[in-house]
């Protein structure tokens, strides 16, 4: 017989039928996210969930699923788990690392590009009708990004990459992280090594790397932010909570900073009402690595990690 296993959310069709073909799939086509009851009811007998980092699995619901032996997030973060719980009870996690670096760069770069040039108010702009005058020389003056100093908090594989892309921009790239990469690695992503305040205090661009875990909530808060230069830009495609967006909107407000790029919130998909009312930020929903061809192969990663396991296999990805 089948092993039954859940894909929570729509992925592609492609992907599900070929897990069908080794194991019975209930995969929720139709894109609805459970709420934690159904989730649970969903679960019931299966050995494998296919989850996104809108599932939570904590302890609660783990204890609901008996059979379950792997979760495999379709993401390379995993705060939605409560890994601990799942090592206890012999789950496996896994996760999707690596092949969503150079995507979540790009669209941490658009991000910075956007609210450097104001490219999200202009368009706005434009769209209203507003523009009246076809040229003015101080029309949308923003912040250049070429030759500017670039402040990556969190240089792991993402930051690296954002790091990279500085280069055709002659940036001074400044980095922060937990562990000091070795000389030869930040000679060759050509990034200095500095602490977390001398970074803010320096950095035209602060970009947030860093996976959310209690030792990073809020690790960009109003006394961080007050050491940013008033024409800084902060920029978060990490995860919600990682930055306090109440004192975010308030340094945004008091144009204490010059703006900011956000694809990531606290508790989103609520969001707090106060940035849609500000002209100085750009907001995205959670797309760092949505392009089709980077969720394609972060699908099939997904799959070939559940797979594994429920074969008896090392999977390519553990977390736990
Ligand atoms: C998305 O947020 C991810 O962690 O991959």
């Amino acid at each position: 017989m089948k092993r039954r296993i859940v894909i929570t959310r729509g992925i592609f069709p492609e992907v599900a039928e070929a897990l069908s073909q080794r194991f019975d799939v209930v995969h929720n086509e139709e894109d609805r996210p459970w709420p934690p009851g159904e989730l649970a009811a969903q679960m019931a007998g299966a050995s494998g969930a296919m989850a996104t980092v809108m599932d939570k699995f904590d302890e609660p619901l783990l204890a609901r699923c008996p059979d379950l032996k792997v979760i495999s997030n379709i993401a390379v973060g995993f705060n939605n788990i409560d890994v601990a719980a799942c090592t206890k009870r012999g789950i496996r996690v896994t996760n999707t690392p690596g092949v969503l670096d150079d995507t979540t760069a790009d669209l941490t770069w658009s991000l910075l590009m956007a609210a450097a040039r104001r490219i999200a108010e202009a368009d706005a702009y434009v769209r209203r009708g507003d523009w009246k005058i076809a040229f003015g020389v101080q029309y949308f003056l923003g912040q250049d990004i070429h030759h500017a100093t670039l402040g990556i908090i969190g240089m792991g594989r993402i930051g690296q990459a954002v790091a990279r892309r500085a280069r055709g921009f002659d940036m001074r790239v400044l980095y922060h992280n937990r562990t000091r990469l070795s000389a030869e690695d930040e000679k060759r992503i050509g990034a200095n090594y500095v602490e977390r305040d001398a970074l803010l205090a320096r950095a035209d661009f602060v970009v947030v790397m860093a996976p959310y875990s209690q030792a990073t909530h809020h690790l960009i808060g109003a006394a961080e932010i007050a050491k940013m230069k008033p024409t800084a830009i902060l920029v978060n495609s990490a995860r919600g909570g990682v930055v306090d967006d109440a004192a975010l909107v308030q340094a945004l407000k008091e144009k204490r900073i010059a703006g900011a790029g956000l694809d990531v919130f606290e508790g989103e998909p609520k969001l707090n009402a106060e940035y849609a009312k500000l002209a100085n930020v750009v907001l995205t929903p959670h797309i760092g690595s949505a392009s089709r061809a980077t969720r394609i192969v972060m699908c099939n990663t997904a799959a070939a990690n559940m797979s594994a396991v429920l074969e008896g296999r090392e999977p390519p990805n553990p977390v736990n």
